[in-house]
């Protein structure tokens, strides 16, 4: 376990860390309706794909707890409200509408007799998430470690850690137990312009856990990759499409691109609720457009001149070429991932 946690249900309240203030303060903000909870997920509050699953479960929660529904069946219909909300807030990461999705479906099987037992199914599916994803990425890291050579010198893209997830992470996740597992890592850090999760979250969590890092500009990775001074690269997901194509922060795509030009394997890692078996291919995937502003402007300083055009894809799709595999909590998929993740999404 970290000093700190990414988020928590406590008595009724959301508590989350304020990832857009970190790594300078360190300082937690209580959610108690939906709407606030949309909020933080729209706002980065809280980001990364399992986190922002957890805290729909959550938001779900308090939705329940908040509702003034006296018959099962508006309790019911306040729910699917909060769903939508939800789901309308970020709209690449599918674990949001896995999230909500899994609390409905659980909720329409339950034979209803009172609105208290309702809620009270409701809370306990929404921590039944958040507890399952911090063993499911202690698993992930398992089979990560396969991948992992004694002396690995790793790139790493976003923040991919245990403020992405509920705890320990996922990409970050497998380089923490090669960490613990005496092997030698060291983790090239991508910045992650615009809002610098690398720079600013990964190198802070790496520094916690005393794992050796430098962080680089996200344009240096090629550079590095030349002088021979790549491994690995390590990176999580948002969705991945049935195929194998992969949705993940920007820049992910231009990361990929240069480790098979290089020879360097390229490994995604995620939980299986990232996986969307409903899409074909990544061309589906929707990508979220961030304000201009998280490009214009760096930490409240504008760095464009006023009035300067410019466009935030947060997200990219890396065709399913690139990966050399892909990393879950079931096993390890490799192409053709058709095949692959479908088994171990257990429908083939
Ligand atoms: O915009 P963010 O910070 O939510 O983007 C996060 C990422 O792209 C992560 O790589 C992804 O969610 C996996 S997190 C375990």
């Amino acid at each position: 376990m970290s000093d700190y946690f990414t988020i928590r249900w406590i008595d009724g309240c959301v508590r989350m860390i304020d990832q857009r203030r970190l790594p300078h303060e360190v300082c937690y903000l209580d959610f108690y309706d939906v709407a606030g909870v949309a909020g933080a997920i729209r706002d980065m509050v809280i980001r990364g794909a399992p986190a922002i699953g957890a805290a729909a479960g959550f938001g779900l929660a308090l939705a329940a707890v908040k509702s003034e529904a006296v018959t099962c069946h508006d309790l019911w219909s306040d729910l699917q409200h909060a769903g939508e909300t939800l789901m309308r807030s970020r709209p690449t990461a599918v674990n949001l509408t896995w999230a909500v999705n899994r609390i409905l479906q659980k909720i329409h099987r339950t034979t209803w007799v009172e609105v208290s037992e309702l809620r009270a199914e409701v809370i306990k599916e929404a921590l039944a998430i958040a507890a399952e994803d911090a063993q499911i990425n202690r698993q992930m890291a398992k089979y990560g470690l396969e991948v992992v050579p004694q002396k690995a010198r790793i790139i790493h893209h976003c923040n991919t850690g245990s403020l992405a997830t509920v705890d320990y992470g996922t990409a970050l996740g497998v380089i923490r137990a090669a960490h613990e597992n005496g092997r030698n890592v060291f983790v090239y850090v991508d910045e992650t312009r615009p809002r610098l999760q690398g720079a600013r979250l990964t190198a802070w969590e790496l520094q916690q856990l005393g794992i050796p890092y430098t962080v680089i500009a996200d344009g240096a990775s090629g550079y590095f990759m030349r002088q021979g001074k790549i491994d690995l690269c390590f990176v999580g997901c948002d969705r991945v499409a049935s195929n194998g194509d992969t949705a993940n922060k920007i820049g992910t795509y231009n990361l990929a691109l240069a480790a098979y030009a290089h020879g360097i394997p390229f490994y995604v890692v995620g939980p299986t609720s990232t996986v969307d078996l409903q899409l074909p291919s990544g061309e589906e995937i929707p990508i979220e457009n961030r304000p201009a502003s998280e490009i214009t402007w760096v930490e409240g300083v504008r760095i464009a001149p006023a009035g300067a055009d410019a466009s935030n894809p947060a997200f990219d799709i890396t065709p399913a070429q690139f990966i050399t595999a892909i990393i879950t909590e079931k096993g390890i998929a490799v192409p053709p991932y058709q095949e692959s993740l479908a088994r171990l999404c257990g429908v083939l």
